[in-house]
């Protein structure tokens, strides 16, 4: 479907699915009338409503001050003291909480542990002193590079107690972009594992991390936790096993009080040059506006037992797998291997066996659930949901109907919920016991939050009509830079529309205010969710050594939502073979991560390029995606390129 077609299809979608009163008759925001009247009541001044919602938390220092704005920086609640592990953990040792299991955690070959929130605090305060012993202090930056096994929330929490910055990449990511990361971020200490298990097979993630220590100087010390138990090098003096040194570390470790704009971590993103970008997220604004999201769009009540399928390597599993369910006293249930692993009905047995009450995953994931057919959930007894979820993507009507139909037996509220590695928490969303829904869509800024479809001068666009989405005021968890780099901060995200932050997207608002998302409408692709820079990709595809040129766009697809297409030029007299087209792909996987790898590479004698010689990437689109170009080419500088391009498409 092109994206034309899309949103045709999403216009046309006209049901409202109002949230039933069995639902709403223990909702936290109970009817559609109540959040009109919470919106009403903040709308002027949205920050003194988060600052009732910061004064839940448990301060060390109170704040009076509540936003400093010098546009674009914020500081929210700047003279206040915090600590977010003692809000995670501590704060609910004195509660019936204390003996409650905080994360429940499968292993993909279906081994388990359950840690109470006593016991998870008990880890985390000792790997904290773990971190203290080797030399680590406030404010050293510390990247995590794990699979999804409990040490990854265990050393956030702990980086979080004594004021270290976490900066978590991806366990599929490669040696090289893992390298990328330590050197922007001068990383002090590197915390790994022998491997992780995915799709059955021991993913080598220390052998990864030696070639790219190999370029990391910054990085003094290792931690390697035992999983897999398979062999790994060593290095006397710079790597040490996590069981050893928690052996003797004590399990005393008072949270120290950090201001309420010390960075809490860094997470790499993609954008539209080669470089990823460190967004920068800070503390109590960060920890205020994922506590809230979490209560009150998963509308999680104490006793629900509640799943975010992401990984915690990207912004969702930080927010909605730690953070937020953790501040809110939450069981958190944690699954490290494939979704369809070693069956396709993997996740179906995982909600019936902890009787999942709230499940919150991706498009992509629901796509290809629905190719695997309805009688994979069907052998299982998933009446324990009473939410589902949805991010990353846009979620197409028939598969948001399949999942509400098949998985949630039309009985649960499906939030679509649109935001950022940037925006750090949700932003559009509906609140489940009050928003009429309409599959596909994120229906509305959340109270609080202001955001707007405008035109390029910023002002906002009829009804209807595509524009640019832009959020006009300052949130709580905004990203307050990009690390090193405030000046690439201000030029990417607030120079592009007068007197906003510029998403990236293109969206549209309905005559009720609805908000559609349309895709981004820079060079970042979405791939299963996954947000990747075409830039990234071509810089890949241009250091093999035979390839002169690349560009690389995305093509709409059924099940990941776009798929990587790349036009490759090759270098002198090399021609073109299959053995070198999958060559290409494996380099681009070692060079980014399997995640990035094209599903097609065509090679071409030249690119369409402008006078100017810029790629037209949209003429490329347009013949990933349609096998023809009927937009506009009048500045394209030789035609005969095109016409190649399409002749060599229909000889396919
Ligand atoms: O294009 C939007 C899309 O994902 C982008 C952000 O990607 P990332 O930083 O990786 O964070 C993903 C998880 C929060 C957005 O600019 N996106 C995210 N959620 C939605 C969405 N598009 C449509 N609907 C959504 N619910």
């Amino acid at each position: 479907m092109t994206e034309n077609e899309n949103i045709t299809t999403l216009l046309k979608e006209k049901r409202l699915f109002k949230p039933s009163a069995l639902f709403q008759k223990t909702a936290y925001l109970p009817s559609f009338s109540a959040l009109q009247t919470l919106r009403k009541k903040i709308l002027k001044k949205p920050e003194l409503f988060w600052a009732a919602e910061a004064r839940k938390l448990k301060w060390i220092k109170p704040f009076k001050k509540v936003l400093v704005w010098n546009p674009p920086f914020a500081q929210w609640f700047p003279d206040g003291k915090i600590n977010i592990s003692e809000n995670c953990l501590d704060r609910h040792l004195i509660t019936a909480r204390k003996n409650k299991a905080a994360i429940l955690w499968e292993g993909e070959p279906g081994d388990t542990r359950t840690l109470t929130y006593q016991e998870l605090h008990r880890e985390v305060c000792r790997f904290a002193n773990v971190l203290k012993n080797i030399g680590i202090v406030k404010g050293d930056r510390v990247s995590i590079y794990l699979p999804m096994i409990p040490e990854l929330p265990i050393a956030m929490l702990a980086c979080a107690r004594i004021g270290a910055t976490h900066s978590v990449i991806f366990g599929g990511f490669s040696a090289e972009a893992l390298k990328e990361r330590n050197v922007d971020a001068q990383a002090k200490l590197l915390i790994t594992a022998d491997g992780g298990y995915r799709k059955g097979q021991a993913i080598p993630l220390k052998a990864n991390a030696d070639i790219a220590l190999a370029g990391s100087p910054s990085v003094e010390k290792v931690v390697v936790v035992r999983r897999t138990g398979a062999p790994v090098a060593m290095l006397s003096g710079r790597d040490f096993w996590w069981h050893e040194l928690m052996r003797s570390a004590s399990s005393v470790c008072p949270p120290e009080p950090l201001d309420s704009e010390h960075p809490l971590f860094i997470l790499y993103t993609s954008g539209s040059t080669g470089k990823p970008k460190g967004a920068l997220h800070t503390t109590a604004g960060y920890l205020t506006q994922a506590a809230w999201t979490t209560r009150m769009i998963f509308d999680l009540k104490e006793e629900d037992t509640y799943w975010c399928t992401a990984d915690i390597g990207w912004v969702t599993g930080h927010t909605y797998i730690v953070y937020g369910p953790l501040s809110n006293g939450a069981t958190v249930v944690m699954y490290e291997g494939a979704p369809l692993h070693p069956q396709p009905d993997r996740c179906w047995e995982i909600i019936e066996k902890y009787r999942i009450n709230v499940f919150y995953t991706a498009p992509t994931a629901i796509r290809t659930f629905i190719k695997f057919g309805e009688e994979w959930p069907k052998k299982h007894d998933l009446s324990s949901l009473r939410l589902l979820g949805t991010v990353g993507e846009p979620i197409n009507p028939q598969a948001w109907l399949w999942y509400h139909q098949v998985i949630g037996k039309s009985k649960c509220p499906i939030v679509d919920t649109w935001w950022q590695t940037e925006t750090g928490a949700i932003m559009i969303s509906p609140l489940p016991g009050a928003t009429p829904l309409k599959p596909g869509s994120a229906t509305a800024p959340l109270p609080g939050i202001q955001a707007d479809v405008v035109d390029k001068t910023g002002k906002p666009v009829p009804p209807d009509q595509g524009g640019y989405l832009v959020i006009q005021k300052p949130w709580p968890a905004m990203l307050r830079t990009i690390y090193g780099d405030p000046e690439r901060f201000k030029k990417q995200y607030w120079s592009q529309i007068p007197g906003a932050y510029f998403t990236g997207d293109g969206a549209r608002k309905d005559k009720d205010g609805y908000f559609w998302i349309m895709g981004r409408i820079d060079d970042v692709i979405k791939v299963s969710g996954h947000r990747l820079g075409t830039a990234e990709i071509e810089s890949a595809l241009v250091s093999y050594p035979q390839v002169a040129e690349a560009a690389v766009v995305g093509r709409p697809d059924e099940v990941t939502g776009e798929g990587i297409v790349a036009f490759v030029t090759l270098q002198g007299r090399t021609q073109p073979d299959p053995i070198l087209r999958e060559k290409l792909i494996e380099h681009v996987a070692k060079v980014i991560g399997a995640v990035a790898k094209p599903s097609e590479i065509r090679f071409t004698d030249a690119l369409p390029k402008t006078r100017s010689g810029k790629i037209m990437r949209r003429l490329l689109r347009e013949l990933a995606t349609s096998g023809q170009v009927k937009g506009d080419v009048t500045t394209l500088e030789d035609f005969s390129v095109l016409t190649k391009l399409q002749a060599a498409e229909e000889e396919e």
